[in-house]
């Protein structure tokens, strides 16, 4: 069973400045709590039991925002403000447990995952990249499908989706016989990080979520540097499958970059709809800002 999940957090975000300079990019507000609960919920929903966090000295506060805070507690609790009490003590449930452990210079994303080694020992585990939201397709949860199709196969799993031709300089890249459908898994015929806009093998882009053998640390122990002289995950990962199957799985939902701006101006509108309290006014607000009418009183 997959039930730890390593959230490399370490990175400064300088796609994200000014906002990111004093507080951690994960931490920037979509709706009503920041980016990175979405993450950790998304993993939790899917079964993980432990997060395990490759952060940075200037990123406590993510730290902070995962443990308790006994003082606010009591405060809500003498002020009566019970809704609030329970928001904020129920943000993880209590059978998952957040770790953290520090990666000391910034050497790259395989680099980040080697460093919760210790941590993951002999179980095999998935890594979710906290700058990329994934909204479910209805009740379909793709990293929980990435979980069970891992089960069945005991092949590594790629998370996918499509994107413009000209993009796939920003993205690793896969190759396969033949296109899966949307929720299916195909057998991965090669990975490549960033390929030059015109010489990828496909256009399916890897979304920041995977779900990898124990194993895969020996390989990235063993990792040069590459694309942007940093330790890859992709290449260790293109290692794997020498000799491993792995499989690019293609997601159903919806994925939100909140790395680039646009792309969390994006999730923040469409979380913000389908907010549980705020959704309904909110769509009158943007009615109303489409039809130039800011008196929304
Ligand atoms: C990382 C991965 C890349 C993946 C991307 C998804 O790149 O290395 O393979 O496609 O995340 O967001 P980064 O965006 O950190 O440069």
């Amino acid at each position: 069973m997959i039930k730890k999940a390593i959230l490399p957090v370490a990175g400064l975000g300088t796609r994200f400045l000014p906002a990111s300079k004093s507080i951690p990019k994960e931490m920037v507000t979509v709706v009503d709590r920041p980016a990175i609960e979405y993450v950790v919920r998304e993993a939790v929903e899917a079964g993980i039991e432990q997060i395990i966090l490759v952060t940075h000295s200037s990123k406590a506060a993510i730290e902070n925002y995962f443990d308790r805070n006994f003082e606010l507690e009591t405060t809500l609790e003498q002020k009566k403000k019970f809704g609030l009490l329970s928001e904020i003590k129920d943000i993880v449930p209590a059978h998952v447990s957040i770790v953290s452990v520090r990666q000391p210079q910034p050497l790259g994303l395989g680099h980040a995952v080697l460093c919760a080694k210790s941590i993951v020992g002999q179980d095999d585990f998935a890594v979710l990249l906290p700058d990329v939201l994934v909204k479910a397709a209805s009740n379909q949860h793709d990293l929980a499908q990435m979980i069970q199709r891992y089960q069945q196969s005991q092949a590594a799993q790629i998370m996918v989706e499509a994107v413009p031709d000209h993009l796939v300089d920003q993205y690793g890249i896969v190759e396969v016989a033949q296109i899966p459908d949307e929720g299916e898994s195909e057998l991965m015929q090669g990975i490549i990080e960033k390929p030059a806009v015109g010489t990828a093998p496909s256009n399916l882009s890897v979304v920041g979520r995977y779900i990898l053998p124990a194993k895969i640390m020996q390989l990235l122990e063993q990792t040069p540097k590459g694309a942007g002289n940093e330790i890859q995950l992709t290449d260790a990962i293109a290692m794997l499958q020498q000799t491993d199957p792995v499989e690019a799985y293609r997601m159903s939902g919806q994925t939100f970059d909140c790395g680039s701006k646009l792309g969390y101006l994006k999730a923040v509108l469409h979380y913000g709809i389908e907010h549980p309290k705020l959704g309904r006014d909110f769509q009158k607000l943007i009615h109303a800002v489409e039809v130039k009418n800011w008196s929304m009183s």
